[in-house]
């Protein structure tokens, strides 16, 4: 069943992540998995659980794997170290710097002189304790590279997953957590919704771990958007939570004020990057059609946040769209699939 059609969750957000990390579901085999012929990009993938998932694809027998991301140092070192591991792949590194459209555009437009790109794994993000607004968008920088930049990323690779269908339909999977369906919410008031964001004096340090919460919910309303343009036999869209995930970078700038308290939480339930790796190729393998739309955690399909099953929600969704499509320069018509 599609997160949409569940019942609106009841839960919070500590009641969730105990159910996942202590009474997980069962995580699905890879024993007959192989991704011979395939072509993928996975954003981020120089560090953390992008790095694991670029591993776990290339062990999959993944011939193409292209890592993305903003520096080139530690992008270039992944690309050879996981080519030396897997010699037989050929692992390369792309710039892709999502503070930036232009970038974006850029490595969008590389993207479309593949001969092929069957899976791409949207997984770049951010948490930031300090107020950083871009210096070319004018953007809250958590908003930027959460948000609106995996956005236009989505919407730009949407043609080029679509061209490439000798391996059945694209895969376009969004990394979304499960902090974003127990957030409270409270930016659902802003009207204009986008300039909200970037005002510094609705920003402290206190709000910042529930901005990043915030972005990770307006991608989950973007992608319920999106796939409902886009039809599954061209382009299966979902979005995933790896889990709570220690060993990655993620936490670097956040303050000693939530670090400390959250540290022995940490060390007792968190997961290992390998394990939410694996969760993101369940999410753009193992799952097909019926995931269309939906956002994954512990290996199923889970409800969406309790305000995208209101009138309210609903209106707000398209408010977001709107505002998204015009901030990014897009055109709708262009993302529609040909028949829908
Ligand atoms: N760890 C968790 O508990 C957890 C839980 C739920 C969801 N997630 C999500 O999982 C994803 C991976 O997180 P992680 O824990 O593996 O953190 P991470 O180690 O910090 O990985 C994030 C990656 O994103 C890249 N990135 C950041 N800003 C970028 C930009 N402007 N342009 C291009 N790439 C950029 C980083 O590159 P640099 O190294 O150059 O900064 C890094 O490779 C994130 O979307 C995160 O929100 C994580």
């Amino acid at each position: 069943m599609a997160s949409i059609s569940l019942p609106s969750p009841q839960t919070t957000f500590l009641q969730t992540l105990l159910k996942h990390q202590f009474l997980p579901s069962v995580k699905p085999s890879l024993k007959s998995t192989s991704l011979l012929g395939r072509t993928a990009i996975i954003t981020g993938g120089s560090t953390g659980i992008g790095l694991a998932c670029a591993k776990l694809l290339l062990s999959l027998q993944l011939p193409h794997l292209i890592i993305a991301t903003r520096s080139s140092e530690k992008g270039e070192k992944a690309a050879s170290e996981l080519g030396e591991l897997y010699p037989k792949a050929n692992v390369e590194f792309w710039r892709l710097d999502l503070n930036s459209y232009e970038s974006v555009r850029q490595f969008a437009c590389r993207c479309a002189t593949l001969s092929s790109l069957d899976i791409a794994i949207l997984n770049a993000g951010i948490m930031k304790n300090d107020f950083i607004a871009n210096v070319s968008t004018g953007h809250e920088e958590t908003f930027q590279v959460n948000y609106l930049s995996a956005a236009l990323l989505a919407i730009l690779l949407i043609p080029v997953l679509t061209a490439s269908l000798s391996n059945g339909p694209g895969r376009l999977t969004i990394v979304s957590s499960v902090a974003a369906v127990t957030t409270a919410f409270p930016e659902k008031d802003f009207v204009p919704i986008i300039p909200g964001f970037d005002r510094e004096d609705n920003w402290s340090s206190s709000v910042a771990k529930q901005r990043y919460d915030v972005t990770k919910l307006l991608l989950l309303m973007f992608m319920f958007k999106l796939s409902s343009l886009v039809k599954a036999e061209d382009v299966i869209i979902n979005a995933v939570d790896p889990g709570f995930t220690l060993g990655t970078e993620l936490f670097r700038n956040i303050s000693l004020a939530i670090k400390v308290p959250m540290w022995p939480l940490a060390k007792l339930i968190a997961i290992s990057p390998e394990k939410g790796a694996w969760t993101y190729v369940d999410a753009c393998i193992h799952k097909g059609a019926e995931s269309h739309g939906s956002f994954l955690s512990d290996w199923q399909i889970h409800a969406f946040h309790p305000i995208m099953y209101t009138p309210e929600g609903d209106s707000l969704m398209n408010r977001l769209w709107g505002e998204t499509i015009r901030e990014l320069e897009c055109d709708e018509k262009y993302i529609i699939s040909d028949s829908k």
